[in-house]
């Protein structure tokens, strides 16, 4: 009997929408996705919001860091569909009573928030999830402050690169598991991204990772009806 795998939007659904969208999110909710991923910065005055980047540009018809505009100031700016660029208070509305788990990558491996840590825990905290947030970064000082301010939730650590001694690692820091682009064969819950092609998928599945992270969802989900039924 194989583990069940979980499959996360990476980004929401990227392939049909535009990433970190709300349209992206709903759509990949509405057709039983089992968890979404998605990044969070914060703006000028401290909103957390769902973006990849530290600026606009890539993404949004405006240009400058996230942190240099109010929420109310970038919510002018709009994604390729139209929207604004969402707050985490969406993304926790539209999953609120879902059965959707979500993986919270805080963006602060290349500027410092000041306080995201202590602001998106209260909020995930005060919020009407049916599963508890699976909280990730590249950076483990983030994961470390995280940790202080509140040890009942899952913290894992984000790395492009093998982790030596991977079981004792996770243990000593108090993680809940890696976020891996490549592999281990490590007894430590791991979930890996990005999986687009079937062939990796299918080893992973049969490796018994704990999730996908995924830019294509309904392809990655076709492929586990087949190895599951
Ligand atoms: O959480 C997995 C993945 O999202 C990490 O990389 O740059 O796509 O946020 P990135
Ligand atoms: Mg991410």
């Amino acid at each position: 009997m194989l583990k069940h795998t979980l499959i996360f939007g990476h980004r929401g659904y990227p392939q049909k929408f535009p990433e970190n969208s709300l349209a992206g999110f709903r759509y990949s909710i509405q057709h039983q996705i089992d968890g979404l991923e998605f990044d969070v910065h914060l703006t000028k005055d401290s909103v957390p919001v769902i973006i990849h980047d530290e600026t606009i540009d890539r993404t949004t018809d405006g240009s400058g860091e996230v942190n240099s505009y109010t929420f109310a100031e970038l919510r002018q700016f709009k994604l390729r569909n139209a929207e604004p660029i969402p707050s985490l208070a969406e993304i926790l509305n539209l999953a609120a009573y879902q059965a959707v788990h979500l993986n919270l990558e805080f963006k602060t491996d290349k500027k410092h928030y000041a306080h995201i840590e202590k602001i998106v825990l209260k909020m995930i905290r005060e919020s009407d999830l049916k599963f508890p947030v699976i909280f990730s970064s590249f950076n483990l000082e983030t994961l470390k402050i995280c940790h202080q301010l509140d040890p009942s939730q899952q913290y894992c650590w984000l790395t492009e690169r093998q982790v030596p001694d991977a079981e004792k690692f996770v243990k000593e820091t108090g993680l809940a598991g890696l976020h891996l682009q490549h592999y281990q064969q490590v007894n430590v819950p791991q979930r890996l991204w990005t999986i687009d092609d079937e062939n990796s998928a299918r080893s992973l599945f049969e490796a018994g990772v704990d999730g996908l992270i995924t830019d294509n969802f309904e392809q990655m989900k076709l492929l586990q009806k087949q190895l599951f039924s």
